[in-house]
């Protein structure tokens, strides 16, 4: 409508100008990011947007100097996905300075100020992490022996390492049985995951369980486990989270014994946040991405439809 529109919001696109998004994005580390860029790039589209895309490399600092040359830009609105939780304040205060809104995509940040943003978009990673422990506690629930967990985090101070953590630690500190026996990050990619799991196969020889804080990092891992002349999903029950198409095969042959999803495709949801933004209304300080889970028999079921 042309008549509706004020003169007095800092955050207006002039009328008929097409909206200019500057994005941050964490980096291209594993399939989930592949289908959460392309989700991004494609909604932009749909909706007519000017996306300027900047690719972080897994690094704040890359993601700090895109923020400010979208800053410079003068784009409408910048949205970001934090590489890691903390040390964001004072870029996110000059983006305020300056006028130009910002939306939080998939991770947070650990920001006491929350005027520093609009709203945050994305999973609840501390769910996530309940719903793996929840279902490993139900397969151990008779154990009578030690059951050996092995743990691939995230990359370190990342909102989802350190959640997914939390969460897995907070349900199976529920049966004693249950010991996080090696813990450590293998970044979220896949060569990590191989890395790292060798090393926790030298170092322990009887490991019942990995818990990979992603499905790279586990298709990485069952590579290493399968060289040690080892069965994934048999030897070593494998939990990942995601549910990315490579995940799914994995899981339908067995290899993983249970996924907890993560829904990379926010692209329509933080278009959607974009324009309500840029019109002035009110929007959720938060807002949860749906997800399930899946066992080897779910997968099997829900393969051909997968789309990422
Ligand atoms: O922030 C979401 C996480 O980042 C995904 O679970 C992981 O695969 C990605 O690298």
């Amino acid at each position: 409508g042309a008549s509706s529109s004020s003169t007095t919001e800092t955050t207006k696109a002039p009328e008929g100008k097409k909206i200019t998004l500057g994005f941050s994005q964490v980096g291209a580390e594993s399939g989930w990011r592949t289908a959460n860029t392309q989700s991004i790039q494609d909604s932009a589209k749909e909706a007519g947007y000017d996306l300027k895309f900047s690719d972080a490399q897994q690094k704040q600092e890359n993601q700090i100097k895109a923020i400010r040359t979208f800053i410079q830009q003068k784009v409408d609105v910048i949205a970001f996905s934090p590489v890691v939780e903390s040390g964001w304040d004072t870029v996110l205060k000059e983006a305020k300075d300056a006028g130009i809104p910002v939306i939080l995509t998939d991770r947070a940040v650990d920001s006491t100020d929350t005027s520093l943003y609009e709203t945050f978009i994305g999973s609840d990673f501390v769910e996530e992490g309940r719903r793996a422990g929840t279902w490993l506690v139900e397969q151990f629930k008779d154990a009578t022996e030690d059951v050996n967990i092995v743990e691939l985090q995230g990359t370190t101070g990342s909102a989802p390492a350190n959640d997914r953590k939390s969460g897995f630690d907070e349900i199976i500190s529920s049966n004693p049985k249950l010991k996080v026996i090696a813990s450590q990050t293998g970044d979220f990619t896949r060569a990590k995951g191989k890395e790292v799991m060798q090393a926790f196969l030298k170092a322990n020889p009887d490991i019942d369980v990995l818990y990979a804080h992603n499905d790279d990092m586990a298709l990485g891992a069952i590579q290493a486990i399968e060289a040690a002349g080892l069965k994934p999903g048999e030897d070593i029950i494998i939990i990942s989270v995601d549910g990315v198409k490579d995940g799914f095969i994995a899981a339908s042959e067995g290899k993983i014994n249970f996924i907890v999803e993560c829904n990379p495709l926010l692209g329509p949801q933080l278009m959607e946040a974009v324009q309500a933004v840029v019109d002035g209304k009110e929007i959720e300080k938060r807002i949860v991405t749906e997800e399930g889970v899946f066992t080897s028999e779910d997968a099997k079921r829900e393969l051909p439809n997968r789309k990422y």
